[in-house]
């Protein structure tokens, strides 16, 4: 039988093809607020005994996450066989640890939140930073993508000479990949975070690059300060405007004018989250994820 995909609103322009490309069922849910706030969810497909697929990214996840939670809760306990979760873009895993006395290490508790809601998740370059692997915080059976062989092929059909560039050591990993994939040179900048809003980056020698087409490559572009603070360095080093490229194109209020203002020559992200800016289409290497998920003994195993 046809495993069952609930798309929750915000998310179609990913998740339809999704149920095409996986042969899914799509499942009736009603989501709405109350006027006092809260959410009402009512599953309205017959999922006794049925595989699960529920179909959101968890950008702004503090709204997204009750109702996520009441759906997966409800489809239990009308007699689900299991439930799974493709979330392109996978929240709180910036905060993996106390930086300061008393801080919550959210990534631990969201994931804490999730693993019991779900059986098995599903996503796209999480940000695994002190966390090598979803398996330290999530007890649950998940699958990560990769979206570097797709921008690398984005950037070889689009980007003349390109030198690739990671802002900071953390974006080293996607920059590495991404380079490697497409067969360009790569630089890694130093990046010193202040605030939310405050960053510095340190530059080393760029000059050589001068008639390349510079490209930023990081996963999140949230506020967008780290990839315009980028821009102004490599300008003052002689570089030409750059592409910036963003796996999750979370954007902050503001966040994309600021890149434009700083010079952006064009902003490019993955469908991991909608947004006018998504060119790299994430949909296949969903797919091949839902699939291992599903049928684990015909799949290869996940990195
Ligand atoms: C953190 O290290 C990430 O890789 C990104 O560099 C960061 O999340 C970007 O945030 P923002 O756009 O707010 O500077």
């Amino acid at each position: 039988m046809k495993p069952i995909l609930f798309v929750f609103p915000g998310n179609q322009a990913w998740a339809d093809p999704l149920a095409r490309e996986i042969k899914a069922e799509l499942g009736r849910l009603t989501l709405r607020h109350f006027p006092d706030g809260e959410s009402y969810v009512r599953i309205e497909s017959e999922v006794a005994s049925r595989e699960i697929i529920l179909a959101l990214s968890l950008n702004n996840p503090d709204e997204h996450l009750l109702p996520l939670l009441f759906a997966a809760g409800t489809l239990r306990e009308l007699g689900a066989a299991r439930i799974g979760l493709v979330t392109p873009y996978l929240a709180y895993m910036r905060q993996d640890k106390r930086f300061h006395a008393g801080e919550a290490i959210s990534s631990v508790h969201f994931a804490r939140l999730l693993s019991n809601a779900v059986d098995w998740l599903v996503t796209v370059d999480p940000h695994l930073h002190r966390f090598h692997s979803l398996d330290e915080i999530y007890s649950i059976p998940s699958h990560v993508a990769h979206a570097a062989p797709l921008i690398a092929d984005w950037i070889c059909r689009n980007v003349d000479k390109p030198v690739l560039i990671g802002p900071d050591s953390e974006s080293a990993q996607w920059t590495a990949a991404v380079a490697q994939a497409c067969g360009a040179p790569s630089v890694i900048l130093q990046k010193v975070r202040h605030g939310d809003r405050d960053v510095e980056i340190a530059v080393p020698q760029v000059e050589q690059w001068c008639t390349h087409t510079p490209v930023l490559v990081d996963d999140i572009i949230s506020t967008a300060h780290t990839m315009a603070e980028t821009i102004c360095q490599l300008q003052r080093a002689g570089l030409g405007k750059p592409v910036c490229i963003g796996v999750h194109a979370i954007f902050a209020e503001g966040a994309q004018e600021a890149l434009q203002t700083a010079g952006a020559a064009r902003i490019v992200t993955c469908n991991t989250v909608t947004h006018p800016s998504n060119d790299i289409d994430v949909t296949a290497l969903l797919g091949q994820g839902v699939r291992t998920m599903l049928f684990p003994q015909n799949s290869p195993p996940s990195s």
